[in-house]
């Protein structure tokens, strides 16, 4: 078993509907750590870079406008297989096909607003 730091992003919906101590505690009682972590309202120069990967796809620009609209939290996750715990706790990007229990199924109000990312 490894030891991994992941990075996690609480994304505007979320931040706007006050659920960020309640997606935190999903981190938590998943032993995952928060050891970082930092409120912040992103450029759209900086949600464009971030995005970068999904420059030719058509939610692209509503993707960038929809990431600075709010505040976001910017947080390193650590523990045990954080990347792939980290990815179990999210569930699917479109909250509609993420398994119960699940932050996006739980919190996502739609594809692109889904309340968290994780890389
Ligand atoms: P995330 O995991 O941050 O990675 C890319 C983001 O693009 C994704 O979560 C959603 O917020 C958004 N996204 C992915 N697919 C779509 C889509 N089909 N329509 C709108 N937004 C999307």
């Amino acid at each position: 078993m490894a030891t991994e730091r992941t990075l996690s992003i609480i994304k505007p919906d979320a931040t706007r509907r006050n659920l960020t101590g309640a997606i935190n505690e999903r981190f938590e009682i998943r032993g995952l750590k928060i050891v970082a972590q930092k409120r912040i309202h992103l450029t759209l120069g900086q949600a464009q870079k971030f995005y970068q990967i999904h420059k030719e796809r058509a939610f692209y620009d509503d993707l960038c406008k929809y990431m600075t609209s709010g505040p976001v939290v910017v947080q390193v996750l650590e523990g045990e297989q954080a990347i792939t715990e980290n990815r179990s706790i999210m569930g699917a990007t479109n909250p509609a096909n993420a398994d119960e229990g699940t932050i996006r199924k739980d919190f996502g109000e739609s594809v692109e607003a889904n309340s968290v990312h994780g890389s």
